[in-house]
C-alpha cells in the first residue's frame, strides 16, 4: 500500500533513522490492505494466462508478503522468491518461509533470478528509479512464455462515502500521493505485449476495515492544501459508516 512519495520512502527513513514505530505502522498498513482488499489481488491472479502454472515466481518489492503468500497459495508447486531492499521486510518474509533476496531494484533485476516464469510487482514499480533498466532486465530474465504482472493502486483506498474523505483524497492526490504513471508505454518500450485491466472492489464493513480506516484517514490531516482538518477529525470522532472500496490497475506483460 502506498501513500505516495512522502510515505513510500518511510521504510528507508526507518532504516536510516531507526524510526521503528513508523516502520511498524507501515507494515501493519500493508497487512490490513491484504486483509481488507486481498480478494482484489486474487482477482489479479485470475487474469493470468491459464496455461502452464509458473514454477519460478519472483515478487519484486514484496513488503510484508501479501503477494508472495497469495502466489504460494495459488501455485503450490512454485518456488516464490521475495525481493526487497528493506531488511525489516526481508525479516518478515524470511519468517514466512520465503526465499528472500536483498536487492535494490534501482540497480536492476537480481541476476541470480534468471528464468522466472512469473514476476509480480505490486505497488512497488513506482518506487524504482531506473524503470527502463529494470523492465529490460525482467524481460531478459523471463523464461519463454513468462509473464510480468505490475499492479498499482489506481486510487487511494476509500473507506467512507463522506464528502470530507473525498476531498481529503483529492487533496492527497494533488499532493502526489500514490503517483504512478500509466505503465503501458513503458512496458511496450521494453518490448512487452501488454494488457491493462482496471479493477474496482467494494467490500463489506469489518473490524479490519475499521482498523485500516482509523489508521489511514488521520494521515490526510497533514496533507498540504487540505484545509478541512476539523471536519475530518469530526468524521474520525464519530461512528465511521464504512463503505470500503479499492481500485487497482493491473498490467499483464508478456
Ligand atoms: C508499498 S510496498 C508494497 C509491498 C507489497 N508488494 C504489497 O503489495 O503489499 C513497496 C515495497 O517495495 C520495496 N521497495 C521500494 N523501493 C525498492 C527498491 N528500490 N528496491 C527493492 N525494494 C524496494 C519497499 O521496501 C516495500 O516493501
Amino acid at each position: 500500500m502506498s501513500r505516495g512519495h512522502s510515505h513510500d520512502h518511510s521504510h528507508d527513513h526507518e532504516a536510516q533513522h531507526g524510526d521503528v514505530d513508523e516502520g511498524a505502522a507501515h507494515r501493519r498498513t500493508l497487512d490490513l490492505d491484504a486483509e481488507v482488499f486481498g480478494a482484489q489481488l486474487g482477482a489479479v491472479v485470475d487474469l493470468l494466462p491459464s496455461t502452464v502454472p509458473p514454477r519460478r515466481v519472483v515478487d519484486l518489492g514484496a513488503g510484508t508478503g501479501t503477494g508472495s503468500r497469495l502466489l504460494r497459495e495459488r501455485f503450490p508447486v512454485a518456488t516464490v522468491t521475495a525481493v526487497d531492499s528493506d531488511p525489516r521486510m526481508l525479516h518478515v518474509l524470511a519468517d514466512q518461509g520465503f526465499a528472500v533476496v536483498a536487492a535494490d531494484l534501482d540497480e536492476g533485476f537480481p541476476a541470480q533470478l534468471q528464468g522466472a516464469d512469473l514476476v509480480w510487482a505490486a505497488s512497488s514499480l513506482h518506487h524504482v528509479g531506473d524503470v527502463p533498466q529494470l523492465l529490460a532486465d525482467v524481460r531478459a530474465a523471463l523464461a519463454p512464455g513468462g509473464v510480468l504482472v505490475v499492479v498499482e493502486l489506481e486510487d487511494l483506498p476509500r473507506f467512507t462515502a463522506d464528502p470530507v474523505e473525498d476531498r481529503a483524497r483529492a487533496a492527497a492526490r494533488a499532493a502526489g500521493w500514490n503517483h504512478h504513471p500509466d505503465w503501458t508505454p513503458h512496458l511496450r518500450q521494453a518490448g512487452f505485449a501488454v494488457e491493462r485491466h482496471d479493477l474496482v472492489l467494494d467490500v463489506p464493513p469489518s473490524a479490519a476495515a475499521e482498523e485500516f480506516a482509523r489508521a489511514w484517514l488521520p494521515r490526510y490531516l497533514a496533507v498540504p492544501g487540505f484545509d478541512e482538518a476539523p471536519a475530518l477529525q469530526a468524521l474520525l470522532d464519530g461512528d465511521l459508516r464504512l463503505e470500503p472500496r479499492a481500485q487497482r490497475a493491473v498490467w499483464v506483460a508478456r
